[in-house]
């Protein structure tokens, strides 16, 4: 099984403020759903409580929680990286889609095989997420495509994939 993260972040690496997204660029979220649908997705409490939608349709959504007693409708709970795992290896999922929050890309990223980030050309004041730092030096860009802002993107933004050398 492959581990993925998939990210919009800023020249910060923020990736939010107040719960929700900083910004609202639609084909990020094409591009987030063209990559995410039929596949798994991993994501933290905060991050699913803040979805518009519960659950993202057409991909089984599983929510982490330490929160034994925790529910969330149309969602898998997993309380710990270990139960993710099971959860997926017992699916037979061929590639893990992890979508965030700041904890969870933590969580994942040294174990993440390739990351697809959108890197977004802007400086968001007060965010209070962000995406952990990594060694882009280690990994293999395999992808980049830059978009130029435009009446409804309101700043420049760069889709990039990377995978990780085999170790
Ligand atoms: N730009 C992007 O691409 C992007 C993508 C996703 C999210 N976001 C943004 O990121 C922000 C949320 O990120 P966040 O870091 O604050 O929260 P988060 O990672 O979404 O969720 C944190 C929660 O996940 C649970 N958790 C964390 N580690 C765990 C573990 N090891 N085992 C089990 N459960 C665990 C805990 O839930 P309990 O407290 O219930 O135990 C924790 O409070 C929002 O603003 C959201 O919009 C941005």
């Amino acid at each position: 099984m492959k581990i993925s993260l998939i990210v919009a972040h800023d020249n910060n690496r923020a990736i939010g403020k107040d719960g929700d997204l900083p910004w609202h660029l639609p084909n990020d979220l094409k591009w987030f759903k063209k990559h995410t649908v039929q596949k798994m997705v991993v994501m933290g409490r905060k991050t699913y409580i803040g979805l518009k939608f519960q659950p993202l349709p057409k991909r089984i959504n599983v929510v982490m929680t330490k929160n034994e007693s925790a529910h969330f409708q149309g969602a898998v709970i997993a309380k710990n990286l270990l139960e993710v795992l099971q959860i997926a290896s017992a699916k037979g999922i061929e590639e893990l889609m992890i979508t965030g929050g700041g904890q969870i890309y933590s969580l994942f990223l040294p174990l993440a095989d390739r990351l697809y980030i959108t890197k977004v050309n802007t400086e968001i004041d007060g965010a209070d997420a962000y995406f952990p730092e990594f060694k882009e030096k280690e990994w293999n860009e395999v992808f980049s495509d830059a978009h130029a802002k435009d009446d409804k993107h309101a700043f420049d933004f760069t889709f990039h994939i990377y995978e990780r050398p085999i170790r």
